[in-house]
């Protein structure tokens, strides 16, 4: 297909030839992954420049050389184990919100479970598992909102500067910090990697690694909202939290599409894909796919296919952070969807026009049941 700049894309839809391309690193590169998809103007790059800004390949974009390494010092970060150890302590959080949601709800007035329970969950746990810079929560969401839009959606020249402007002074930030931080930032620099590599995989790691996974908090409760006997047999002990969690993932993944590149002259399916094609793989497409789930389009925890999605890509640079996004949204399922009984939905999240991320930007409930003095 053609996209909004006059780009020809290969689109990819269907599980095996997505996993196809995932699978082969060296046909199909990552290099374009963070490629902006409106070409920026002069002025924005002129923007970016004054913070000196630049991103380098450090993760998800990187084919090269120091690719496994910096991945492997990430992935230490955020092992298993780390990730168990913070569950007890989002848990807490998490109830205690819940008890206070539920109080609102209870007297009658609107919650939205996406400022007031999602949106800075992911951060606030990322803060413990990773050291990162001493900036307020509201100022680093809106980096990361600003960095998706300004890479992944189709815009205009004024708010590519707009996004420039807000971008570059957080990369600033993280410049700071990537010369003097503790933890992973003093990791990356022991390793030699140079400061751009340490700036280049923070910034990635920021966004990727919270506002994907506040966004599928969201994505999932709302879904769950419209899914009462999902609830009911979560209720009862029926489901498993887990796979429920993996249902979601496949029908409401926060990353919906993912790219790639190919190196070389080939053959995809039945296609011919010349070298240098951009290749969108349509992730949440493929978790839909007939040929992999009995019923594509149901919310059946636990049914055949429900775990073969793609949420989290597939191969050399599948998400490091897969384990700390289940944990997170195990626990927000078990406390949080007890909160949806009964409830009606007054706003459900709109999502802008973005390639890649739904960005969901609020959900509003309120209780069925109001008060009978209101
Ligand atoms: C529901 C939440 C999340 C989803 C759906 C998601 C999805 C993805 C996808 C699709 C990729 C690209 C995979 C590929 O190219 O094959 C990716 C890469 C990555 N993700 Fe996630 N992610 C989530 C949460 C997280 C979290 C919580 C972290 C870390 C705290 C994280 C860190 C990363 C990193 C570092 C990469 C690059 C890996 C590499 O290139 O080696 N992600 N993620």
């Amino acid at each position: 297909m053609t996209d909004h700049v006059g780009v020809r894309h290969l689109v990819v839809t269907r599980h095996a030839l997505v996993r196809q391309v995932l699978a082969d690193p060296e046909r199909y590169r990552p290099d374009n992954a963070l490629d902006a998809v409106t070409p920026m103007p002069v002025t924005a790059l002129r923007v970016l420049a004054g913070h000196r800004f630049r991103l380098p390949p450090t993760l998800a974009n990187n084919s090269g050389a120091s690719h496994p390494q910096i991945r492997g010092i990430v992935a230490d970060a955020l092992h298993p184990a780390k990730v168990a150890a913070q569950r007890a302590w989002l848990t807490a959080l998490v109830r205690e919100r819940v008890a206070r949601l539920r109080a609102t709800l209870d007297a009658g007035a609107p919650v939205d479970l996406y400022a007031d329970l999602a949106a800075d969950l992911p951060l606030l746990v990322l803060a413990r598992l990773v050291d990162l810079p001493d900036a307020p929560v509201g100022a680093v969401k809106e980096f990361a909102r600003a960095a998706l839009e300004l890479f992944w959606a189709p815009l205009d020249d004024d708010r590519q500067v707009a996004l420039a402007a807000e971008v570059g002074r957080f990369h600033h930030v993280l410049r700071e910090f990537a010369a003097t931080g503790g933890g992973l930032a003093a990791e990356l620099r022991a390793a030699g990697h140079p400061p751009d590599v340490v700036v280049g995989a923070l910034f990635f790691l920021l966004v990727a690694g919270q506002e994907t996974t506040s966004q599928f908090l969201t994505l999932l409760l709302h879904r769950l909202a419209g899914e009462p006997a999902v609830r009911a047999a979560l209720r009862a002990g029926d489901v498993a939290v887990a796979d429920v969690v993996e249902e979601g993932l496949r029908l409401e993944p926060p990353i919906v599409t993912w790219r790639r590149v190919a190196a070389a002259d080939g053959v995809l399916g039945d296609t011919a894909v010349p070298a240098g094609t951009s290749i969108v793989l349509w992730l949440a497409r493929a978790g839909r796919d007939p040929a992999v789930v009995d019923a594509p389009d149901d919310f059946v925890p636990g049914q055949r296919g429900s775990r073969r999605h793609l949420a989290f890509g597939a191969g050399a640079h599948r998400c490091v952070g897969d384990v700390l996004a289940r944990m997170e949204a195990a626990v927000v399922v078990a406390e949080a969807a007890p909160l949806l009984d009964g409830v009606t939905v007054i706003r459900p999240p709109w999502c802008p026009d973005n390639l890649t991320f739904r960005m969901p930007d609020a959900f509003v409930v309120r209780s069925v049941e109001r008060p009978a003095d209101q």
